[in-house]
C-alpha cells in the first residue's frame, strides 16, 4: 500500500486520462448528484435559453439590441473586457467556470416568463464551442446569423483596421487574401481569421453534430438590415416568445444613419455607434473575384444545407452562386 500527495495523485491521474484535463461543465440541473450538493440559492434558470452565436460582422449587434429591446427578453449583464460579449465558451473564459458564467445573467423572478439569452460572435467558429455549450444548455435553441461571406470578411477587415491591427494597417485586403505559406506567420493568421468564419456549412455541420436542427435557427442578416421587423417576427415564432412584440411601431429607417434604428421618446430614434454601418471604400474587383472562388465550394455546401434544412435560400446566397462553375 503506497500513499502521494494529492498534486501527484492528480499528475498521475492525468496522465492515465490526458483527455481530462480539459474540463467540460455539464448542467448541474440534469444531475442528481450536483443538484444535491449545489448551494441552496442557485438556479438553472439563471442559464441562458438561447444563444446568438455570430459569426462576428454579419449584424450581429443589431440582432442583440433588438433582441433586448422586447420586454420578455433579458440579455447579460455587460462584461468589463468584451462589453455585451461574454465570450464564455470560446477561449479562457471556459476555465473561469459556471458561477463565473451564471453571475452574467440576473436571478429570474418568474422564470417562465423572461428568456436570457447572451450573443457572443465568436461562438459560431469556434472549434470547441459546440461540444460545451451542449454539455451545459443542450435545450438552449441557436441563432446564427449570416451575410455573404465575402462582404462579412471584408467588414471584417475594415473593423481590424479600425481598431489598430499592424497587420490589416500594413497591407491590403488582397494581399491578406493571397497571403501564401510563404508569408509571414502573423500574415497567414489573419488570412484564416479573416477567411474561415465565412465557410458557413462547415461550421453549421460542425454545430449540427450535436445540436438537432430544429433548435437551430438560420437568419439572413442581409433581411435583418433591410427588414428587421420582418426577421424579428419570424425569430420570435422559432423562440416561441409569447405575446409576439410589434416591432414596427420600435424601429425606424433613419436616413442619416442609412440603417433601422430604435425608436425612443415618441419621435427620436436610436442608431448602434459609428462602428456599426462603418464608411470605407468599396472592396476592390481583384478582392470580389478571389473571394468568389474562394467562397464557390462552401456556398455551394450551404446551399445544399440550407435546402436540406429547410430553410429558404437568401437572395446574396443565389447572387455568389450565380457563376458556379
Ligand atoms: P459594417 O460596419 O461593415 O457596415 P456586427 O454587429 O456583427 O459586428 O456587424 C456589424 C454590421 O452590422 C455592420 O457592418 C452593418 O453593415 C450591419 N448592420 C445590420 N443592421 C444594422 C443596423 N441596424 N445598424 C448598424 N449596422 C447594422
Amino acid at each position: 500500500f503506497q500513499s502521494i500527495s494529492a498534486l501527484q495523485l492528480a499528475e498521475k491521474y492525468f496522465r492515465m486520462y490526458p483527455e481530462e484535463t480539459e474540463p467540460i461543465w455539464g448542467n448541474p440541473c440534469d444531475d442528481q448528484r450536483h443538484m444535491k450538493i449545489w448551494s441552496q440559492n442557485k438556479t438553472c434558470d439563471q442559464l441562458p435559453r438561447f444563444l446568438v452565436l455570430g459569426p462576428q460582422k454579419t449584424g450581429t449587434t443589431a440582432l442583440y439590441t433588438f433582441l433586448s429591446m422586447h420586454p420578455a427578453i433579458v440579455s447579460n449583464y455587460p462584461s468589463p473586457e468584451t462589453f455585451e460579449e461574454i465570450q464564455f465558451f470560446n477561449g479562457k473564459n471556459y476555465y473561469k467556470g459556471l458561477d463565473w458564467y451564471m453571475s452574467f445573467f440576473p436571478v429570474p423572478k418568474n422564470s417562465t416568463a423572461r428568456f436570457l439569452f447572451e450573443k457572443s460572435a465568436t461562438y459560431f467558429d469556434g472549434e470547441l464551442v459546440p461540444r460545451r455549450v451542449h454539455a451545459l444548455l443542450p435545450k438552449a435553441k441557436l441563432v446564427i446569423i449570416i451575410i455573404s461571406p465575402a462582404k462579412r470578411a471584408y467588414s471584417w477587415y475594415q473593423h481590424m483596421r479600425s481598431h489598430g491591427d499592424p497587420t490589416a494597417l500594413n497591407y491590403t485586403f488582397y494581399q491578406i487574401l493571397t497571403a501564401g505559406d510563404a508569408q509571414p506567420k502573423a500574415l497567414r493568421d489573419i488570412r484564416f481569421r479573416c477567411l474561415s468564419p465565412g465557410m458557413y456549412a462547415h461550421h453549421l455541420d460542425r454545430w449540427l453534430l450535436y445540436f438537432p436542427p430544429q433548435q437551430i435557427s438560420v437568419i439572413d442578416g442581409e433581411q435583418v438590415r433591410l427588414d428587421p421587423v420582418t426577421s424579428m417576427t419570424k425569430l420570435q415564432h422559432f423562440l416561441k416568445i409569447r405575446p409576439i412584440f410589434d416591432y414596427s411601431l420600435h424601429l425606424r429607417y433613419d436616413t442619416r444613419k442609412g440603417f433601422f434604428c430604435q425608436v425612443v421618446n415618441g419621435d427620436h430614434t436610436k442608431c448602434l455607434g459609428r462602428s456599426k454601418g462603418r464608411h470605407y471604400p468599396a472592396m476592390d474587383v481583384q478582392s470580389a473575384k478571389y473571394l468568389q472562388s474562394f467562397y464557390m465550394t462552401h456556398n455551394i455546401a450551404l446551399e445544399k444545407l440550407l435546402k436540406r434544412l429547410g430553410y429558404p435560400i437568401p437572395l446574396w446566397l443565389e447572387e455568389d452562386l450565380s457563376d458556379r462553375p
